[in-house]
């Protein structure tokens, strides 16, 4: 459990249930371009690698998920906060339940591509090229749209054991 502002939070594995809420959120996004959008059968697919946080009534405030691209490295993906919980810590929370997450995967190297440049520079990440995640690449950037036209930013961290062990 964890206190944001006036909320108590419980961020914890997603269940499948819950793919059309998590779609909802992150596609609240996406028509700003700020996120990919994703469909409830997408989310579905891929539950095993969301994480969401819950309040007390059991409505999800924000998720995030770990997308795997090889044994040693991995995306940090879909981070989304609801509007009206952002700016209290909640984004940052996230994300390391998703750097714990893939620390328990064994997976110590991730990335993310993002537009909230200062967001991700103020947990820790460093600005680094994308070429350096040709797999990434080669999955997802090919073949979208706006491959001509991308202005994401790419930011990566190398995780660290004890530091996982202290949060
Ligand atoms: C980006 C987002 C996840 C941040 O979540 P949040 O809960 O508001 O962020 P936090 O309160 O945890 O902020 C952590 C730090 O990042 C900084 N930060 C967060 N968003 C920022 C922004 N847009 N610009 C500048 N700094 C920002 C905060 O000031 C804070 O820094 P501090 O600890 O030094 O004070 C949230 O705004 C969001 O969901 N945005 C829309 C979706 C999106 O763009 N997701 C990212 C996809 S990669």
């Amino acid at each position: 459990m964890t206190t944001v502002g006036h909320e108590h939070l419980l961020i914890r594995p997603a269940h499948e249930c819950e793919a059309t809420e998590i779609a909802r959120l992150n596609n609240l996004f996406a028509v700003e371009h700020l996120m990919l959008r994703r469909t409830p059968e997408q989310v579905a697919l891929a539950i095993d690698d969301f994480l969401v946080a819950v309040d007390e009534r059991g409505r999800i405030r924000a998720c995030g998920a770990l997308k795997e691209y090889s044994p040693s490295v991995a995306e940090v993906a879909a981070i989304a906060v609801a509007p009206e919980a952002q700016g209290n810590g909640l984004g940052r929370e996230v994300v390391a339940a998703v750097e714990a997450l893939a620390i328990k995967r064994g997976v110590m190297h991730v990335f993310a591509l993002t537009l909230q440049p200062a967001f991700f520079e103020a947990i820790g990440y460093q600005r680094v090229d994308r070429a350096r995640y040709p797999e990434k690449i080669r999955r997802d950037c090919l073949s979208c749209a706006r491959r001509f036209a991308c202005n994401e930013i790419c930011f990566a961290k190398v995780l660290r054991v004890d530091a996982a062990l202290a949060a």
